[in-house]
């Protein structure tokens, strides 16, 4: 009786060891890691839903995180780099505000044995202090909301441009890819651009700014860095009584349920998407690195361009109704 007893306990031991092997493997592994996320901030739609999207992965993979919002300012960042540090955390993922001025604490990192990998934004610090840098190709999206414009105006365009926050290689980038194409065309060129850092409120404030700046009536687009400054923008040739997406067409980058309903509300035209999922690709990483394994210095996420023929759709999938 005894010995079955016995045996009982230990089949049920071995039971629970398999299926939480089973269930770590299939949620894709990292489980009883801490890892420190220094986040830029929650300045748009896109990235708090990047932030839930990490938060749930982790939770999904019984990952330990430990999670900062850098209300955009780095020295908020390297405040909380340090302190990921000093508690000795497994791994740091690092979402950067700026491209540059991360050389310094990302050394301290290496010098600690601690690997972090770069999301979303860029870092100009020498490539050996991360170990790789999970994010999409934003010269690509620039490239593509151009050639968009390009097509639905026939090469001929007055744009006035809301570029992201100053310094950053999502602004960077997209206005080096924007600015590529409409080189080649000459009747397309860029009248106003100013930085809307990434926010509603900016982005509202500026467009009201270019509006007084140039006769409304010449603008011909608006191109937009990312969903949330266009929707303030949006807001602003309303009260100026301007008919967005119609009288001054709109290109922005993110993909936000907001911008699917701005569509299917006929004041937008196009949004070029970037994916907020790149929590499970950077843990990924972590894991194939503590295991020993090669990575590749840059792990893309793809994205794709959108238009109003899709919006009702896109916002039903998107905000899960
Ligand atoms: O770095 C990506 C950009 O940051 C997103 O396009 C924007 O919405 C966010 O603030």
């Amino acid at each position: 009786m005894r010995s079955h007893k016995l045996l009982f306990s230990l089949v049920m031991v071995l039971m629970v060891i398999f299926g939480a092997v089973v269930v770590s493997a299939q949620e894709g592994g990292g489980a009883g890691l801490t890892i420190g996320f220094s986040q830029v901030g929650s300045e748009s739609a896109w990235r708090t839903s990047f932030t839930q999207a990490v938060q749930a992965e982790a939770e999904a993979r019984g990952i330990n995180l430990l999670f900062s919002d850098g209300q955009q300012r780095q020295e908020n960042q390297i405040a909380a780099l340090r302190s990921f540090i000093a508690q000795g955390v497994d791994a740091i993922i690092l979402a950067p505000v700026v491209e540059t001025g991360w050389d310094e604490v990302l050394q301290e990192a290496a010098d600690n044995q601690i690997p972090v990998v770069i999301v979303d934004r860029n870092v100009t610090a020498d490539e050996s202090l991360y170990i790789t840098r999970v994010s999409s190709d934003f010269v690509h999206e620039g490239r593509l909301a151009a050639a968009w414009l390009v097509q639905a105006t026939a090469g001929q365009c007055d744009i006035v441009e809301l570029q992201g926050t100053v310094g950053s290689s999502a602004a960077l980038d997209r206005q080096q890819g924007f600015n590529e194409v409409i080189a080649l065309f000459p009747n397309m060129q860029i009248v106003q651009s100013q930085s809307g850092d990434f926010t509603r409120t900016n982005g509202k404030e500026v467009m009201e700014s270019f509006l007084n700046a140039v006769d409304p009536s010449t603008i011909c687009a608006v191109w937009s860095h990312n969903d949330d400054m266009l929707i303030g923008a949006i807001e602003a040739m309303k009260e100026a009584g301007i008919d967005p997406g119609q009288d001054i067409l709109t290109i922005s980058v993110d993909a936000i349920p907001d911008i699917f309903q701005a569509m299917v509300d006929g004041d937008a035209n196009a949004t070029v998407e970037l994916s907020p999922n790149m929590g499970g690709p950077a843990f990924d990483a972590i894991v194939s690195y503590l295991a020993g394994e090669e990575l590749p210095r840059w792990i893309p996420v793809a994205g794709g361009i959108y238009f109003p023929d899709t919006a009702a759709e896109e916002l039903a999938a998107r905000s899960g109704s």
